[in-house]
């Protein structure tokens, strides 16, 4: 995923804008550039990198270059190559122009061709470089330069954010943007501008959202922003939230671990989030009319690894709370399948990083017939947010371990939400019930932590040891447990490193018996309705007549299952389809010890990425 960082001001800028580069290098890019006005002779420097952050940091380190106005990149390639050339910045052909550029300009070639025509050189494949020659023609000398920036932004089609340094104003930024996130970091007698706040927040207190469809110009001590016909918008400087400051490990041994405890207040924060929404608000984020929610046929739930997970879980919810049908699909999968448009249906992509390959291309292949698509993510700056005609932000703050963790619980906390206001325009519930499903969220929120707590220190000291022998694991589900033991044996996987399976435990007589013997614990998740329980536990006494070792994840009062375990860990009662949630901290805390006593690199395991922009 592409960053653009720029800044303005009293200190010198490389460590400032290659600090903001690293801090958002964990979601993945192939190259990096950075661009000054060089302080010892006003000149215009230029580094790039195909590769690392740290790669360009060398480069700059030896080239000497610094000054107090600059720009810096990081690029997946989308136009062109990973190469030099196509790595940002991007200049003019004076190159006194550099420009840093998030999104796709759409008519890219259409103003290429005519610059070309003006006589502008081209050396890049990029989208982006048209920028820096259109600046070059239509800004540069001209009279009044904010009005000439306006009429030049108004050419452009397509998404975009984007930074502009040029020696003819060697004291402004010129932004814009379009369907691309960006915002201003304020500080005294310096400015900073960047795709996500997280790029600046340890720098500066204050940040102002540029608003979509907006322009202008920043400088140390000020900004101002204009809207398509030239008018100034005016746009709220506010304080910093912490939890985009605080994107450190702290005390933590591991990002997973900090963000395993910070579930209970991301999922109050999601829950807060919504209940503060005015009239309507929703809708309008979801892009959609209350009259199609009321009418809504299908819910389809789009996603990959937990994000996929947390959709499946949700499933239950919309069925049990909205009785509209629904299906979890997996992204690369459905793509490929013959696809059916259904007029009445939400097409619901849920990812993380709002970055996933596959999801994206899915949700474009269901935009192009013109369907209803919502994007529930954590990055409200991501491209499925630009993509989707509406989006559902869940309110996680940023993630920074591979595994995700309270991701998941916010998007279960998010899809839950959702089911029942779904569930009260169709007039399924009433007002008074949407506030007692967000109380048995925060319920939910509270028990997870209580959970985790009361059992973290028995998990490293005595099952740690114990459960990182084995070399295989079965986890076993049923119903609404059934997704949750997939996301559980995907974090052990993916941390670990030991081969887990999960399946649904009324299968197991169907062919994973023959697996099961003393060496290959077999984890279940329990589960509250009696039905449900009482044939989960029917399976772990198939499990322990074959001499199996149980792992239970059981509900307070169900002693049959929890006497029947080897190890039991028991878990507080909760609204019947909450139990995945309460249940999250603990199972993830689980296969963090284990993967802790095998020596693993937890927050970055080998072959994975957190953002996967390929397909
Ligand atoms: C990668 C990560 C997984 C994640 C999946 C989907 O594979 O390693 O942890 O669940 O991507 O990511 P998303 O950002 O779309 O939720």
């Amino acid at each position: 995923m592409c960053s653009v960082i720029g800044y303005v001001g009293k200190r010198l800028s490389c460590p400032l804008v290659l600090e903001g580069l690293k801090r958002l290098e964990y979601r993945g890019y192939d190259s990096a550039g950075f661009a000054c006005v060089n302080s010892s002779d006003r000149s215009l420097s230029v580094q790039k990198a195909v590769g690392s952050v740290k790669q360009l940091e060398a480069q700059i380190a030896d080239a000497g270059i610094d000054g107090y106005v600059a720009v810096g990149h990081t690029r997946w390639a989308t136009h062109g190559q990973a190469t030099k050339e196509n790595a940002h910045p991007h200049l003019d052909c004076t190159k006194r122009i550099a420009v840093v550029h998030n999104g796709i300009i759409e008519n890219f070639q259409d103003l290429k061709d005519v610059l070309v025509l003006q006589g502008h050189l081209f050396v890049s494949d990029t989208d982006s470089e048209v920028l820096a020659h259109l600046f070059e023609q239509y800004v540069t000398g001209a009279s009044d330069t904010h009005e000439a920036f306006i009429r030049m932004v108004g050419q452009l089609k397509g998404a975009y954010a984007f930074v502009i340094i040029s020696l003819e104003y060697p004291d402004i930024l010129f932004v814009a943007r379009r369907g691309s996130p960006l915002c201003i970091g304020v500080g005294k007698e310096e400015m900073f501008v960047a795709s996500d706040p997280l790029a600046f927040a340890q720098q500066v207190e204050y940040v102002a959202f540029v608003p979509e469809r907006t322009c202008g110009v920043v400088s140390k001590d000020s900004f101002v922003l204009y809207d398509r016909e030239g008018m100034a918008v005016q746009t709220p400087i506010e304080q910093l939230e912490a939890e985009w400051i605080a994107v450190e490990k702290g005390e933590h041994e591991h990002f997973m671990l900090k963000e395993m405890y910070e579930q209970k207040q991301a999922i109050a924060r999601t829950v807060h989030f919504y209940q503060s929404m005015k009239k309507g608000q929703v809708e309008e984020t979801l892009g959609v009319t209350q009259d199609f929610l009321r009418d809504v046929e299908k819910i389809y739930l789009i996603g990959c690894g937990t994000s996929w997970h947390a959709g499946r879980i949700a499933e239950f919810f919309f069925e049990s709370v909205t009785g509209v049908p629904a299906a979890a699909v997996l992204a690369s999968e459905f793509r490929h399948r013959t696809f059916f448009p259904h007029p009445k249906a939400l097409y619901i992509a849920i990812s993380q990083s709002g970055e996933t390959a596959d999801v994206l291309e899915t949700i474009r292949m269901i935009n192009s017939h013109g369907l209803s698509t919502v994007a529930l993510t954590n990055v409200a700056s991501s491209s499925l947010v630009r993509e989707c005609q509406g989006f559902w932000l869940t309110q996680a703050g940023p993630e920074i371990a591979v595994a995700s963790t309270k991701a998941f619980s916010t998007q279960l906390t998010s899809l839950y939400w959702l089911a029942h206001y779904v569930a009260q325009i169709k007039g399924r519930i009433d007002q008074k019930q949407l506030i007692q499903a967000e109380r048995e969220l925060l319920t939910a929120g509270e028990l997870l932590e209580a959970t985790l707590e009361e059992y973290k220190h028995e998990v490293i000291a005595q099952d740690a040891p114990i459960y990182s022998a084995f070399n295989r694991y079965i986890f076993l589900g049923r119903h609404i447990s059934y997704p949750f033991a997939l996301e559980a044996a995907l974090k052990l996987k993916e941390i670990s490193y030991i081969f887990a399976q999960a399946y649904p435990a009324g299968e197991l007589k169907h062919g994973p018996l023959a697996l099961v013997e003393k060496v290959v614990p077999v984890v279940v998740f329990s589960h509250s309705d009696p039905v449900i329980y009482h044939k989960l536990l029917a399976n772990v006494q198939e499990v322990k007549a074959r001499d199996g070792h149980v792992i239970a994840f059981a509900l307070e009062g169900q002693y049959e299952l929890i006497a029947a375990a080897d190890r039991a860990f028991v878990v507080p009662q909760s609204a019947p389809l909450l139990a995945p949630l309460v249940m999250a901290g603990l199972m993830q805390f689980f296969c963090y010890a284990i993967a802790n006593a095998c020596g693993r690199s937890i927050d970055k395991p080998r072959n994975l990425a957190k953002s996967v922009t390929v397909e």
